[in-house]
């Protein structure tokens, strides 16, 4: 069958918006300030900073530009770059990570779903926090909900991905993206006027130097690698659709920069929005699902800030779960040539089934537990513990010694004449020695050190 010319995104912001809109999800809003609280304030963010600039900008900027350079899916961007054969696998890896993820978050992106639905229709107000705790297990217990919801949100995110990378992906990117900031924005101002909340920020920003050791710097280059989508070859992806003449150091640095910042003000809004409360900054469903609506239902107008909150939940959700289904979209229409709608329908079927175990994890599924946790916490931790540190470990090194660090420095500098050679030298250096380093210990201490 005949293929339509490869695509390419249309305009430099849609490109950055689609990226950024990958990056920034779930783990923004309940990895990241429960990670900041905890390990020092302030003193972790600076922490957190000195790592997107050493690891996270200098890792971003590699597998955009292996993207670009190929112009070709995960897989075959491996394959093409190298002169002997066997490297895809490392791209296969990472397609299998986005496959594991994208398997489990469709669930827990389906309870933003259903819960945005309840907040609209005025169903979460006036529960007692202890009604929301029985009703997140009862949702979550059930077999039938989970189900329902993971695919319809899968549905939605097949829906974007068949219509294109410029028609369906740019374009709700585009819409999604920054609708979610604007309601993070909202609830911010909301969040900020409660009292008690200064005292929260006070305390989220707080400079705890003691709290800052070696092992939290760790776990911070830990959360940056997790946070911009890094070793699943979302970011990759992304790339391969890039232009020639694109900058790629200065749409990492701004991606980057975007993802931190929407962080933050998630953070701030959790963090107020609890404090205010005294409630403790639980980490996970918990937090989402049962603290921060009963938190709302103690203002006017609660079902409004539910609604906002789910809402902007949801998109976060869903442009990146678009991202990781482009991944095995473009694995699967490249590689055996079928059509972008049939390829979506595909992909959207083996995840709907995949997710099936994750989705019934807690219900029907509750008595399997492998290495004692439910099957939807075995697929994050096996996913964010082994696979995506395996992964993002093998394309470094790959981009270090096997693309070479001149070949890949190159194609870097076309479209960023004025990069400084310098900043070109010390990118090789981290990419050859420092960010294998890192990785193979985030690897290891992901998996034993738990
Ligand atoms: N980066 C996104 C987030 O922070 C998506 C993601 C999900 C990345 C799961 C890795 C694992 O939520």
């Amino acid at each position: 069958m005949q293929h339509p010319p490869r695509e390419q995104w249309h305009s430099r912001l849609g490109f950055v918006l689609a990226t950024v809109g990958s990056a920034v999800g779930l783990g923004n809003v309940w990895r990241f300030p429960t990670m900041v609280s905890r390990r020092g304030g302030g003193a972790f963010l600076l922490v957190y900073l000195v790592a997107v600039a050493a690891v996270g900008i200098p890792l971003m900027m590699a597998e955009l530009s292996l993207g670009r350079r190929s112009q070709t899916n995960v897989v075959d961007a491996f394959e093409s770059t190298s002169a002997s054969s066997g490297w895809g696998l490392i791209g296969a890896l990472a397609a299998l990570a986005a496959l594991t993820i994208l398997s489990y978050y469709a669930v827990i992106a389906g309870w933003t779903l259903i819960y945005g639905y309840l907040g609209m229709t005025g169903q979460l107000a006036n529960l007692s926090s202890d009604a929301l705790g029985q009703l997140f297990s009862y949702l979550t217990q059930n077999t039938l909900w989970p189900l329902i919801a993971q695919a319809m949100f899968l549905g939605m995110s097949a829906a974007i991905v068949a219509a294109g990378v410029t028609a369906g992906i740019e374009r709700y990117s585009t819409i999604l993206l920054p609708t979610m900031v604007i309601l993070l924005l909202v609830l911010l101002v909301r969040a900020i006027l409660l009292p008690g909340a200064a005292e929260g920020v006070r305390w989220f920003l707080r400079l705890d130097l003691q709290a800052v050791n070696f092992g939290v710097a760790l776990e911070a280059m830990g959360q940056v690698f997790f946070s911009f989508s890094l070793g699943m070859g979302a970011v990759l992806t992304y790339g391969s659709y890039l232009s020639r003449d694109d900058d790629i150091p200065q749409n990492s640095l701004l991606i980057t920069t975007a993802d931190v910042v929407i962080a933050l003000l998630a953070g701030l809004v959790v963090v107020s929005a609890l404090f205010a409360f005294g409630i403790d900054l639980d980490v996970g469903a918990g937090l989402i699902f049962v603290a921060l609506p009963s938190v709302f239902n103690t203002l006017p107008a609660s079902a409004l800030w539910a609604t906002l909150f789910f809402l902007s939940l949801t998109f976060a959700s869903l442009t990146s779960l678009i991202s990781f289904m482009e991944v095995l979209n473009a694995v699967v229409m490249e590689k055996l040539n079928w059509s972008r709608r049939a390829s979506v329908v595909a992909v959207s079927a083996g995840v709907f089934i995949g997710g099936i175990p994750s989705a019934l994890a807690e219900g029907p599924l509750a008595n399997i537990t492998p290495a004692g946790m439910n099957l939807l916490d075995f697929f994050d931790f096996v996913a964010s513990n082994a696979m995506l540190p395996l992964s993002g470990l093998l394309t470094v090194i790959f981009v270090g010694w096997v693309w070479g660090i001149e070949s890949a420095g190159e194609e870097i500098t076309r479209g960023a004449i004025n990069l400084p050679a310098a900043i070109r030298h010390i990118w090789g250096i981290i990419i050859k020695y420092a960010a294998p380093l890192v990785l193979a210990y985030i690897l290891i201490n992901g998996i034993w050190g738990n």
